[in-house]
């Protein structure tokens, strides 16, 4: 019999992708998925380097993060990451693609952000695809656009909120729109109406509220509400399709469902803290832990939300991660105008929201895969590379173990952080095995690095269908 040299076969495991489930053996070359065989098909004539067993595991394709910041200064403050320690720590999660943005600051060109994230991008030990931003007033949107495409990123995220730093005004919007469908691209919007959080933070300073205690009236559902219908309405006038970051209510969710079945091309990302964390971390001892844009919610909304994400109106689950330590937040906590907003969550989102959805019978694995991999894979023009388990598509595994529980710790995890806003919570289900175009990364909860290897991922035309 002629034998087959291969690097690596991942046996005796489900294989799981958004459309199929099935037990099933993955075969590895060259960092890609080479075949894919059904059970009981003899592997006899591989030779592998390597044989995985993933008995009593799920083998899902490796989760892909389509919301992160890394090292971005946003105002007085950086957060705390490199792309070295955030890759590592979305590893070790069960992450094998990253997304950052590529944020300008107050003045810098959107080219030159790009630029220069490319360069720290350098350090990855995973792969990424990069989100470009355009703040402010930019003269020539569409020049930027191009560029953008041409450098290989085609979604570019819009801020409506955060005057004098990343605002835009609606018509900036629309030409963004106009623009991304010249090259198959996707606006992504943090959608927060300024006018309506800059009057609720004033309310909140008159009656002594602005500290992280008061939080969750300084930025009100209602300030969602408006900048998403708005920004909407600017989508179908120019037939563009949007994405809608961190969604936080269901009621936001709800508009966008409304406009898909008038034809709009409309995504939601909701992130773990708000489906499963509530404003009354804010009446704790440590509120600015918690501090967030949009704000964490109250008990009901979060449970409308999760009901949200069990019928299918959410389109993927992003971290929003942040990796500022428990020292930057406590230094401004006192005014939540300036503190430096946003949780650190790029590796316990897997977990998290298996736990919440998964083990708890609420989705299934099929859907888990959607919502974590597939989903933000093809929004943002990296799929089937990335995103599913297939001939020809990266072997990016991610090896889960639904019987394993742990309690969450900061001490136990790889981000560059000294507190997690799940301290103490109890989970079920986490990465076993994490692999990285065919590299094994992580095993037996030990973590190796493969030093800076991760490729920066030109991305092609978004599919939203
Ligand atoms: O609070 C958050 N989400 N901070 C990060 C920046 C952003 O708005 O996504
Ligand atoms: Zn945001
Ligand atoms: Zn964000």
């Amino acid at each position: 019999m002629q034998r087959q040299p291969v690097d690596l076969i991942v046996e005796g495991g489900t294989v799981v992708t958004d459309a199929w489930s099935a037990p099933a053996t993955v075969v590895v070359s060259d960092g890609r998925v080479v075949s894919l065989l059904e059970e009981g098909v003899s592997t006899a004539e591989l030779e592998p380097d390597r044989r995985l067993d993933a008995t009593g595991l799920f083998v899902l394709p490796g989760a892909v993060d389509p919301h992160c910041h890394i090292a971005v200064p946003l105002g007085e403050f950086v957060t705390l990451d490199s792309f070295e320690t955030a890759s590592l720590a979305a590893l070790a999660g069960g992450t094998t693609t990253i997304v950052d943005f590529a944020i300008p600051t107050p003045g810098e060109h959107p080219l030159d952000a790009l630029r220069s994230k490319l360069v720290l991008g350098a350090e990855s030990r995973c792969d990424y695809a990069m989100h470009g931003c355009i703040a402010g007033t930019p003269t020539d949107v569409p020049g930027i656009v191009r560029g953008f495409a041409d450098a290989g990123v085609r979604t570019v995220k819009l801020f409506t909120t955060y005057r004098d730093e990343l605002m835009v005004g609606v018509d900036t919007v629309e030409r963004v729109m106009t623009a991304l469908q010249e090259v198959s691209g996707l606006t992504y919007v943090h959608a927060e109406d300024n006018d309506l959080v800059e009057s609720a933070q004033a309310r909140a300073v008159e009656s002594g509220r602005i500290d992280a205690h008061g939080m969750a009236g300084t930025r009100p559902m209602a300030a969602e509400e408006r900048a998403v219908a708005e920004v909407l309405a600017a989508a179908e006038r120019t037939g563009s399709p949007v994405y809608f970051v961190h969604q936080s209510t269901a009621g936001v969710v709800d508009l966008v469902v409304q406009a898909r079945l008038r034809g709009v091309p409309a995504f939601t990302e909701s992130c773990p803290h708000y489906l499963v964390l509530d404003e009354s971390a804010y009446s704790g001892e440590h509120p600015e832990r918690f501090v967030c844009c949009p704000p964490l919610r109250d008990r009901a909304t979060v449970e409308e939300l999760g009901q949200r994400l069990e019928r299918g109106f959410l389109g993927t689950v992003g971290s929003d991660h942040c990796c500022y330590d428990s020292k930057q937040k406590a230094l401004r906590s006192s005014d939540v105008r300036i503190m430096p907003n946003g949780l650190p969550g790029v590796e316990t989102r897997v977990p998290v929201i298996w736990d919440a959805f998964v083990a708890s019978g609420r989705i299934t694995p099929q859907r888990f895969v959607a919502l974590m991999s597939a989903n933000p894979a093809r929004l943002n023009g990296i799929y089937p590379r990335k995103g599913t388990i297939a001939p020809g598509s990266d072997a990016d595994l991610l090896l889960l173990d639904p019987s394993d529980t742990r309690v969450i710790r900061a001490q136990d995890m790889h981000m560059e952080t000294d507190y997690s806003p799940y301290e103490g919570r109890e989970v079920t289900g986490w990465p076993s095995v994490v692999v990285s175009r065919g590299r094994v990364v992580m095993e037996d909860r030990r973590l190796h690095d493969p030093g800076a290897v991760g490729v920066f991922l030109h991305a092609g035309p978004v599919t939203v269908e």
